[in-house]
């Protein structure tokens, strides 16, 4: 059989095409490097969750731990709370939208955090859940 000269080039060229578009999203969103995470969820989690999510504390708190992500990940009553690419199915997402009425909403009453700051908690789950090693995704609570 012979090929038709065109498909020579077409096939290379689409091949290509999909390889730098992908390999773009990546670093586009930096969701895989762990800049999302850092610049969106760590910010978040730090303020509104490592006052009791701690190591000196966690034990008071349901368990959970939330100082790194192999804690976030092996800690909990219920761990693993965070499954990635399922937010729905991940208990850090889900006591993030009760309301204050449910014991279980997170953070506990008066605090709450924003739709903005819930997205991205939402997001960063359904890209994987990428937390950095080392001083990067180490959190500590600011207050
Ligand atoms: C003031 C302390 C406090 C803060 C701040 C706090 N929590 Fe909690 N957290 C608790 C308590 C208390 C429980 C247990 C609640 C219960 O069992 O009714 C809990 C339980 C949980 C659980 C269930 C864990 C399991 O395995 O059963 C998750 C998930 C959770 N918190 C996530 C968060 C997140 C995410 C934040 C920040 C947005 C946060 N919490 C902030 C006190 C806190």
């Amino acid at each position: 059989m012979k090929i038709a000269p065109w498909v020579l080039v077409i096939v290379p060229v689409v091949a290509l095409l999909g390889i730098l578009g992908a390999g773009g999203c990546v670093r586009a969103s930096g969701r895989a490097e762990g800049t999302y995470f850092v610049a969106k969820v760590k910010p978040t989690l730090e303020y509104y969750c490592m006052e009791c999510h701690n190591s000196k504390s966690a034990s008071k708190f349901s368990h959970l731990n939330l100082e790194t992500g192999k804690l976030a990940m092996s800690t909990g009553l219920h761990k693993p709370v965070i499954l990635p690419r399922k937010p729905d199915d991940s208990l850090l997402y889900v006591v993030l939208r009760l309301g204050h009425a449910e014991a279980l909403a997170m953070p506990p009453a008066p605090d709450k955090i924003s739709g903005e700051q819930l997205a991205s908690v939402r997001q960063w789950i359904l890209d994987g859940a990428f937390w950095p090693e080392g001083p990067e995704g180490h959190l500590k609570s600011p207050r």
